[in-house]
């Protein structure tokens, strides 16, 4: 632990001083470990807006100047250039691949994209409606109870092929969640097609008739989950970082990302913004939707906007635009009133004074909805899709925490502002 200053705390008549930890890039930061032990006070921090959970080497991002960066490479050159399954190699190992360890790579994950068969009888016992994220859950969690050969995190083997397998079975196993829930059929992985194109034709192929997979819509689809891939500690990894730090095995803690990834606030803001869009309708409507999200009494919010790091446009957001363009023309699709009411709101929005000194820009969520409804998923796969990415995320985030020598247990504590100690009463004097 390099420091290169000291933060001094002055706490009643004491001075306590701190080592101050730079970072490669970004905020330094002042360890308060024993900042307890030295004045019986906690910090305090809920939505930990000042507070890094850990140190880490994965994902870096500057929200001021709106970049992001895997393993230091930026978002741009990885989307434009590379595809998902090299981002993965990247966020796991470190190291863009050479030629061999890339084809090594593709080749481990192609032959783990098949799920135990058994957990085909999983996907009945719930009901066709069900919410396909609720599904994910249920099924990723279940994974522990088929692969006991990699739930030992203390065996370097068994994180090796747990990682591989969570990467390679999560498109099996959105598609059975999607099939399930129009009543078609499972459509097996087939090993001849790239990761995203397998992806498709298991949600799209029907027995009945040969799926042609379209090249560009795979472009896009590898390109979506590229920019989903990873985003630093948000509440998401936290989550599988602090479900890790109690020694869980990897499905368990993958399936606790992918609960907090459900909520609106975060990964379900995919699916919340198309709503929102179809609830505003048309162009002429926004100004009353704009006014809403800034009444304090109005809880509603722009699905899509607004970003606890980004103070400025999200990076993803503008490659996300772009990728939806060239779906809706390959796909022909001229003039889809969302996407108009999309860009309208989103010149509207930005021109108006209480997003430019809020500094809400569009996230990665804004324009994904469209593009992905465009490539034929239902609103409520959006973050099932969303969560196929990150897994990749989740996983590399995991092993760093589990291989980090100093790791230990997370447990926060508390400003306790309940009843002081007081006796128990009989009910009959209540
Ligand atoms: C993701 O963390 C990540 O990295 C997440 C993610 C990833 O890749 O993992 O990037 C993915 O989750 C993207 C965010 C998707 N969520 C949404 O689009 C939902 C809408 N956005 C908001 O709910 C909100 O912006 C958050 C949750 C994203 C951020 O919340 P913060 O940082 O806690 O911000 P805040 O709620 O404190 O907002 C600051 C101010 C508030 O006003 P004041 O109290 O200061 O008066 O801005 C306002 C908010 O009311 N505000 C909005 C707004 N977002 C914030 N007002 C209207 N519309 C919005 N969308």
């Amino acid at each position: 632990m390099t420091t290169d200053s000291q933060a001094q705390f002055n706490v009643g008549s004491d001075a306590v001083n701190y080592d101050v930890m730079p970072g490669t890039e970004g905020p330094s930061v002042v360890n308060i470990s024993s900042f307890y032990k030295d004045t019986g006070m906690f910090t305090y921090d809920p939505g930990f807006t000042s507070t890094a959970s850990c140190e880490s080497k994965i994902t870096y991002i500057d929200g001021d100047a709106g970049v992001l960066l895997y393993r230091g490479y930026p978002i741009e050159q990885l989307a434009e250039h590379g595809d998902f399954l090299e981002s993965c190699y990247l966020l796991l190992y470190g190291e863009l691949p050479t030629m061999s360890q890339k084809q090594d790579f593709v080749n481990r994950v192609t032959r783990h994209t098949m799920i135990h068969e058994q957990m085909n009888r999983f996907y009945s016992g719930f009901r066709r409606d069900a919410h396909p994220m609720a599904v994910m859950v249920g099924c990723v969690g279940a994974l522990s109870a088929f692969y006991h050969d990699s739930t030992d995190i203390t065996d370097p083997q068994a994180r090796e092929i747990a990682s591989i397998r969570m990467v390679a079975k999560m498109p099996t196993i959105a598609a059975w969640a999607y099939k399930y829930s129009i009543g078609q059929p499972f459509v097996y992985p087939q090993n001849d097609l790239d990761y995203s194109a397998n992806f498709l034709r298991m949600c799209f192929a029907v027995p009945c008739e040969e799926y042609k997979v379209n090249p560009v819509l795979a472009r896009a689809m590898d390109r979506i989950f590229i920019l989903h891939a990873d985003h630093e500690q948000n509440a998401s990894t936290s989550t599988v970082r602090l479900a890790g730090s109690s020694g869980a095995n990897p499905f368990a803690c993958i399936a606790a990302g992918i609960a907090c990834l459900w909520g609106p606030a975060h990964g379900g803001a995919n699916e919340a913004a198309l709503n929102m869009l179809d609830q505003i309708g048309t162009a002429d409507r926004i100004p009353e939707f704009i006014d809403r999200a800034k009444d304090k009494n109005d809880p509603f919010r722009l699905m899509g906007f607004g970003h606890r790091v980004y103070k400025n446009y999200d990076p993803r957001a503008r490659i996300m635009q772009k990728t939806c363009h060239e779906v809706l023309s390959e796909l022909g699709i001229k003039d889809d009133p969302l996407l108009e009411v999309a860009m309208e709101l989103e010149k509207i929005a930005l021109n108006d004074p209480y997003f430019v000194e809020k500094k809400l820009y569009p996230n990665i969520d804004f324009y994904s909805g469209i593009t992905l409804r465009a490539l034929g998923f239902p609103t409520t796969m959006f973050t099932v899709l969303f969560a196929l990415a990150r897994t990749v995320g989740w996983i590399a985030q995991w092993k760093e925490m589990v291989e980090d020598p100093a790791q230990r247990i997370g447990r926060p504590r508390q400003l306790y502002t309940g009843s002081p100690k007081r006796e128990y009463m009989p009910i009959a004097q209540r």
